[in-house]
């Protein structure tokens, strides 16, 4: 009966603190592989960005953003004090799109800066003239081999986008054919040109650096799940050839969703898990992230509500096929079921009476929400082990002073911003690994990562260009 599942779920779902510092280590062991070698299964990706911005950097950029929950492009006016202005557009793209000739997306994120630059720099009949173009950041979340800041080559898609033509091509290449469509078509002045190519990880790190030094890392918590931070580029062997500074220092972005992938020795993996990889479009890809971000947290809780429908445990002689469609099933659902703390769990009897024609009981309510902690819990204790790994890598706790240095953890995406307790779950996770000590790493959301990071960062290109490196 449900109880008896209860207790086999939450054996399942539940993460000791013993068992998060062994996924820990092995973590640290993974990350430090990737630095050492290219091609490795996290690859710990060398971004071209160097080093912290110092907060002055300035000017007018504009940023299209492609990757998370919507095609973004923003207008960034950087002030020069740590202070910014965005102006933004929002774009929703089909399933469809994500599927169909690459080519046909990146025509269409050029088509949406087209649209955007004619509304906010154009005259009435949308005509752009400009003294200069306006430097454009690619916020392209998804893992690109780079090896200058203005290129990258899609390593795979991920986050169940599969459009063919991408996978092995540099992707900044295939956006600016885009451009070359679009934005280039009536105006004899180029008015926009692109600049750099990043991840929204990067994004979100230097995008709060640029506003809060104690940043040390940028995570991202949405559809996907991946993390940047800022490495020594001595500490990075598999660049050695470049002959950079031995003190300098380049954004790593980590790709660490690709965690566990091979071998899955390390991660807790249940049945559900395995079905979720084993029927995506990318099945042995992504281990880790699979089991933590919203694309898949409410496909996981589907599954194991239509494993008990099977088994004649859950909305008896009732029709479930609603439910049991892959993927009807939102991480944003979880969200709601977990915000209603009443004993009666009334939002979730209107969710399942409106959304897929069932009937609950109080008891099969609780359950869910049982459920729906179980699982949002065992992905921010994840969480805290990759978290706890790059600090720990970095010996970031070992600072013996007192009252201990703020080890910022900057974050963006709508499981961090929206899922019940996120937050709170993850610090619970870093103190459940470090200790008391743990408490100096705080995660908070950092206002509008890509656009601003994208900004940013083409300034420090700008600058380095300009001091001649
Ligand atoms: C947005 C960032 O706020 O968060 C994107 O601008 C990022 O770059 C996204 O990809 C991640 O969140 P989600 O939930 O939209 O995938
Ligand atoms: C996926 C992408 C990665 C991105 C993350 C968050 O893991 O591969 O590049 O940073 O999603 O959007």
């Amino acid at each position: 009966d449900m109880a008896d599942y209860l207790v086999k779920l939450e054996k399942q779902f539940t993460l000791t603190p013993q068992r998060m510092r062994m996924i820990v280590d092995s973590f640290i062991e993974t990350l430090e592989r990737g630095l050492t070698a290219k091609g490795q299964e996290v690859p710990m990706l060398p971004t071209y960005v160097f080093g912290w911005p110092t907060g002055k950097e300035k000017g007018s950029y504009l940023a299209v953003d492609l990757g998370g929950t919507n095609l973004r492009v923003c207008h960034v006016e950087l002030e020069g004090d740590g202070k910014f202005e965005v102006t933004q557009t929002k774009y929703r793209l089909t399933e469809e799109q994500k599927h169909a000739d690459a080519q046909g997306l990146f025509d269409f994120c050029a088509e949406c800066l087209d649209n955007f630059v004619k509304d906010h720099f154009g005259d009435e009949d949308g005509k752009v003239e400009l003294d200069e173009p306006i430097p454009v950041g690619f916020t392209f979340s998804y893992p690109c081999e780079q090896d200058r800041i203005d290129h990258g080559v899609l390593i795979r898609w991920t986050k169940g986008f599969g459009a063919p033509g991408a996978e092995g091509k540099d992707c900044a290449e295939l956006f600016k054919q885009g451009l070359e469509k679009y934005v280039h078509r009536d105006s004899q002045k180029v008015p926009v040109k692109l600049v750099a190519l990043i991840n929204d990880t990067t994004g979100t790190l230097i995008a709060s650096s640029y506003v809060d030094p104690a940043t040390r890392a940028g995570i991202i918590f949405g559809t996907g799940c991946n993390a940047a931070y800022m490495e020594k580029v001595a500490n990075i062997p598999k660049i050695k050839d470049l002959g950079l500074p031995e003190d300098a220092e380049m954004a790593i972005n980590c790709e660490w969703g690709a965690f566990d992938s091979t071998t899955h020795e390390t991660l807790p993996r249940t049945s559900y898990d395995v079905h979720i990889d084993e029927t995506s479009n990318k099945p042995g890809e992504q281990a880790f992230e699979k089991m933590i971000a919203g694309l898949y947290l409410g496909e996981i809780f589907r599954l194991i509500m239509c494993e008990m429908i099977d088994e004649g445990i859950l909305f008896l002689g009732q029709e479930t096929y609603k439910v049991e469609k892959p993927f009807v099933f939102d991480t944003a659902f979880l969200s709601l079921i977990e915000s209603d703390t009443t004993d009666e769990l009334l939002t979730v009897t209107g969710l399942f009476a409106h959304f897929f024609a069932l009937d609950t009981t109080v008891a099969e309510r609780q359950f869910m929400r049982r459920l729906a902690v179980l699982i949002g819990t065992r992905a921010a204790r994840l969480s805290a082990c990759g978290i706890a790994a790059i600090v720990s890598k970095q010996g970031l706790l070992d600072d013996s002073t007192e009252p201990a240095k703020t080890i910022g953890i900057a974050t963006d995406g709508s499981l961090y911003n929206k899922y019940p307790k996120f937050p709170q779950r993850l610090e619970e996770g870093l103190v459940d690994i470090f200790g008391e000590k743990g408490r100096a790493i705080k995660t908070y959301h950092a206002e509008d990562g890509s656009g601003v990071g994208a900004a940013v960062i083409a300034a420090m290109t700008k600058a380095r260009k300009d001091a001649g490196f």
